[in-house]
């Protein structure tokens, strides 16, 4: 067992059933999609669960020819979503995605000090520089990845000194003397950068419960440099044991190398559970929502993240790591591109073993297709492995593999004493183990 007793566990609260053709099912019910009730409802169970936070994911662009067969990035705005959430629950983290290369700095802390009055303390913030929607911003091209990092960096820097410029303890409401905040207590922050010029203070003060715990998702050296220096947690893309090992050595690495404890820095892989009674009708449940996942589109996706062409290649010839690129520069995302390299160099695949990666079939999650029984052997795996300090759940398929994870998956974990029965606190700060107030 890694030093942490107590595994922290997210939800994506992305319907992430109806993903592929998971929402073609009779009864999955895709035409409560944008219906707040039913994210509520999830919300609700996640927090019966004990859950430390729901998770939305997010992006500002639409791939119209992924609408013509799924959901695809079809979403309400993630802020709004959660600010309904908030006001119908109690206890759970509420984790929005905001990028830091689309939006101005002003506007996300504010909208993240905001959900985190409405919800009292349980807002976070998972920061990403995003994959794609540069045109929908006026802009001709997406930064490298590197660059992209630089603008966050700096982003993050600014939004942290906004939350700090009007401290809670400015608050007075001295009826008496007819004092409402003590003014010297609110200052501008006057910053001045290569990317972002702003005065501040910020108009929200901080809620009583302190800094936003931060979420960080990409794992290029630039995205882990970053999350080792500021984010409490990274959401990772773990396809196998190896890569969640590799990755949780190397954040807790880097995170010493920037003065932090390495407990500081949780490494929370998606899990990407299609979950059945047996593992024959997982598979088939399974099977059932990738049939849209043709040979063409899984080729399309080397192409893509490997900038190669293997459509010439027959099903059993063997993938060498010479016949990749020798740079990969401006790839669409490093993590991804990454981890089909290191597939494919440690274990020389054939065609059709790539094909049938999590990476290529649509996510690049560590996946469970079994039982709940199997979904708890698997994490306590990881965990012993040192491949994880929790998960951030992305049931598949079918709403039944999202039930059997809260009915069947949680109640194991917390009989086996690797999780949480009540909440100790009402704030994610709390739930995340963090210090008092200060993030670092
Ligand atoms: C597990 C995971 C989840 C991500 N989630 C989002 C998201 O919700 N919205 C988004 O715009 N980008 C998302 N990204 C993209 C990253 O923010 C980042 O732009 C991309 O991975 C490139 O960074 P990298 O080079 O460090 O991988 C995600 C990436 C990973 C690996």
């Amino acid at each position: 067992m890694s030093q942490q007793s107590e595994l922290c566990v997210g939800l994506a609260l992305a319907m992430s059933w109806l993903t592929k053709s998971g929402w073609r099912r009779a009864d999955s019910q895709v035409e409560q999609l944008f219906s707040v009730s039913d994210y509520i409802d999830l919300t609700k169970q996640a927090e019966a669960a004990k859950l430390d936070f729901v998770f939305r994911p997010d992006t500002l662009f639409l791939p119209t020819e992924m609408v013509a067969q799924e959901p695809g990035f079809s979403s309400l705005d993630p802020m709004v979503l959660l600010s309904a959430i908030a006001t119908s629950t109690t206890h759970i983290g509420l984790v929005s995605t905001a990028s830091t290369t689309f939006n101005p700095p002003y506007v996300v802390a504010r909208q993240l000090q905001s959900l985190n009055w409405l919800s009292q303390g349980r807002a976070g913030w998972n920061i990403v520089t995003a994959l794609d929607g540069q045109y929908n911003f006026g802009q001709q091209a997406m930064l490298p990845s590197e660059q992209r990092y630089q603008v966050a960096a700096e982003f993050t820097d600014v939004v942290q000194k906004l939350w700090r410029s009007y401290p809670n303890d400015a608050l007075l409401y001295d009826r008496q003397s007819g004092h409402f905040a003590a003014a010297e207590k609110v200052q501008a922050i006057d910053h001045q950068g290569e990317h972002f010029a702003v005065k501040g203070p910020l108009n929200v003060p901080q809620y009583p419960s302190g800094d936003i715990p931060l979420f960080q998702a990409g794992a290029s050296p630039w995205g882990r440099n970053f999350a080792a220096k500021v984010a409490n947690a990274i959401f990772a893309a773990t396809p196998d044991l190896q890569a969640g090992i590799e990755l949780r050595q190397d954040m807790r690495r880097r995170a010493q190398q920037h003065g932090r404890n390495p407990d500081d820095i949780k490494v929370l892989p998606g899990l990407s559970l299609y979950l059945a009674d047996d593992y024959e009708q997982a598979l088939a449940l399974y099977q059932s929502t990738h049939t849209t996942l043709t040979h063409e589109r899984k080729l399309a996706y080397l192409a893509k993240h490997l900038d190669v062409d293997f459509s010439e290649l027959a099903l059993g010839d063997h993938i060498h790591a010479d016949m990749l690129p020798s740079t990969q520069q401006n790839v669409h995302s490093h993590t991804h591109t990454q981890l089909l390299r290191q597939f494919i160099e440690r274990e020389t695949p054939t065609l059709e073993q790539l094909l049938t990666r999590p990476e290529v079939m649509g996510s690049s999650h560590w996946l469970v297709i079994g039982t709940p029984h199997d979904a708890v052997d698997s994490i306590v795996e990881r965990v012993e492995a040192g491949a994880a300090d929790g998960f951030i759940a992305v049931p598949g398929g079918s709403r039944q593999s999202a039930a059997l994870f809260f009915d069947q998956v949680m109640p194991m974990l917390q009989q086996r004493g690797l999780f949480r029965s009540e909440y100790q606190g009402t704030t994610l700060r709390e739930h995340l183990n963090l210090p008092e107030h200060l993030n670092i």
